[in-house]
């Protein structure tokens, strides 16, 4: 019967038509606003932890260090007009005892000097001048005193500072809260302390116990049980240390995770792995690049509710 058929047609176009008009829109709407790598998503185009995403603390690791000359007053400012977090500084300490922003245990490779900072007063350490080179541009400061750093940003910022052994000694951590002190900085709100060292980080605490302090491991040191049981509110993990499981395994001890990164070429990619798996805070050599992960997750969350 010809009528029979041109309704069943009618039918059968109508039920296709209607499906794909329907389906369409809503793939777009749950997956456009999020543009990270799928593989990090749930079935839905969800981030699994995007509301502990959008909420990641951003540490600017040495000042915003890919724009400007590690730890100096222009790269903790850069990151300061950037409204990170956190200001990350490493502290060294010259021959007068005085405490300098500066990672490395010899100055050759930031600055125009030689050898350890330990060697020099402040003084002499103020004659050289950190070099750094981005694009064709050659970029020359001096090395800052932790107390210049103090002046200039005040209570302004929350400085996120890492002590170490002094020739084996806990001998940079007495001057330090002096200094936060005579500032008015030793307040939770405005410093937190991190070390590799727990012996440095056990001085902390009886010093200033009031004071969040993170536990750092190199890559090849982590160890779960012993992160497990430190005596220390967050654990610092360098990315390939890591996984689901050990980010779980620390939450549930009660301890934040934050991660540091060494592999500049993979960087970005675990910055965005690692935030999925819902850690706390990223010390980031990128602060764009992460404020844009956190954002887009922020914008997840909005529009999935
Ligand atoms: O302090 C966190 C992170 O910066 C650790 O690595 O070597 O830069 O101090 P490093
Ligand atoms: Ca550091």
């Amino acid at each position: 019967m010809l009528w029979r058929r041109i309704l069943l047609g009618a039918v059968i176009a109508v039920f296709i038509l209607s499906g794909f008009f329907e389906a369409e829109p809503e793939i777009q709407q749950t997956r456009a606003p999020y543009e990270a790598d799928p593989l990090y998503v749930n079935a839905a185009g969800i981030p699994e932890t995007s509301a502990a995403a959008a909420d990641v603390e951003i540490i600017a690791r040495r000042g915003a260090n890919n724009i400007f000359n590690e730890h100096t007053l222009t790269a903790y400012e850069i990151a300061a007009d950037a409204e990170v977090d956190s200001l990350e500084i490493d502290l060294r300490m010259t021959k007068d005892h005085e405490l300098i922003a500066l990672h490395d245990a010899a100055l050759d490779r930031t600055t125009t000097g030689t050898g350890p900072p330990e060697s020099r007063t402040l003084e002499e350490i103020k004659q050289l001048n950190t070099v750094a080179v981005f694009g064709e541009e050659t970029y020359t400061e001096p090395v800052p005193a932790l107390e210049e750093i103090f002046a200039k940003f005040e209570q302004k910022e929350h400085y996120y500072i890492e002590t170490r052994l002094v020739d084996g000694d806990t001998k940079m951590e007495e001057p330090f809260i002096d200094l936060l002190q005579e500032h008015d900085l030793l307040n939770p709100e405005y410093v937190s302390f991190q070390s590799f060292s727990k012996r440095s980080l056990q001085k902390m605490q009886e010093l200033a116990p009031e004071i969040r302090t993170t536990l750092l491991y190199n890559a090849n040191k982590f160890n779960l049980k012993d992160a497990l049981a430190a005596d220390a509110d967050v654990i610092g993990l360098e990315s390939r240390n890591v996984t689901r499981d050990n980010v779980d395994a620390l939450h549930q001890q009660g301890k934040e995770v934050h991660v540091f990164f060494t592999d500049e070429k993979t960087q970005l990619a675990e910055q965005q792995r690692v935030i999925a798996y819902g850690v706390d805070g990223v010390f980031t050599d990128d602060i764009d690049f992460t404020k844009q992960v956190v954002n887009n997750a922020a914008q997840v969350l909005l529009h999935s509710r």
